[in-house]
């Protein structure tokens, strides 16, 4: 069976992530990409229900790390009680201009285009206290208070050792940026040395191995994701 991903040999443009988000914006949610096509599933099965049950605890402050274009930041509001508020963050201006766009009718999103790996100073005085929930789809990290939770989602890190994040170009030139693939352990482990015990076993998924049902979930270019897992996502608890 051939591997799902294309090596970094066929890779045409190497960039850097600010660069890459920038120019794939505007068809990050139409090109077909099947990641986050397996993570909405995904979210939707372990996060959404986890967000319902928020509620019951009153208002909420969440922080979204890389939110993009809002493809999960959009399902937010609607999910938490009125009083609560989103912290959207991200890198990219064009990535954060789409999700804008699809919350210009939300009042509790309070948005900052900025780096969470070099302006960890600047995040925290955007965020003010800890936040009760961290989300970060497709992106990694945390920032959280005692009792919170964050959910956590990326590349598996099996196809993560050939690949990352890009794209193809309308002109063809495939697109990548810049990332560390890391084993879900190596994950575990540090997550647990900074107080974050799982909340329920960590997910690993993928397009399945059906391969009409995964081109008719997921879309047509599942079809060379066909029984591997591509997608890796956790439920971490602060303690
Ligand atoms: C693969 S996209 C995922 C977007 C969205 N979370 C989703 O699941 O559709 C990764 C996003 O993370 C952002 N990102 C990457 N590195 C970042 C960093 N160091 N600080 C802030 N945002 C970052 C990118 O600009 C991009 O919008």
């Amino acid at each position: 069976m051939p591997s799902p991903v294309t090596s970094t040999s066929d890779l045409d443009v190497h960039t850097s992530n600010t660069e890459l988000y920038n120019e794939w914006a505007k068809t990050y949610d139409t090109d077909g990409n099947v990641l986050p096509a397996v993570d909405e599933v995904e979210f939707n099965k372990h996060v959404v229900p986890a967000l319902q049950g928020q509620g019951s605890k009153g208002d909420t402050r969440l922080l979204e790390i890389g939110c993009g274009t809002g493809r999960n930041t959009a399902k937010l509001p609607k999910l938490l009680t009125p009083g609560s508020t989103i912290y959207a963050i991200d890198v990219s201006e064009a990535m954060m201009g789409e999700a804008k766009r699809k919350l210009r009718d939300a009042s509790n999103v309070r948005w900052a285009l900025l780096d969470f790996q070099t302006q960890g100073d600047e995040l925290v005085s955007f965020v003010g206290e800890p936040v009760d929930i961290v989300i970060s789809t497709l992106v990694l990290e945390h920032h959280l208070k005692s009792g919170g939770w964050a959910w956590i989602s990326t590349m598996h890190p099996f196809i993560g050792k050939v690949t990352g994040a890009s794209f193809r170009r309308e002109d063809g030139v495939k697109v990548r940026g810049v990332s560390t693939n890391y084993e879900i352990e190596e994950v575990v482990a540090s997550a647990k040395r900074h107080g974050l015990e799982l909340g329920c076993p960590v997910v690993e998924s993928g397009v399945g191995d059906d391969e009409a049902r995964a081109v008719a979930t997921f879309g047509p270019r599942a079809k060379k994701c066909i029984g591997w897992n591509i997608f890796v996502g956790a439920l971490f608890i602060k303690l």
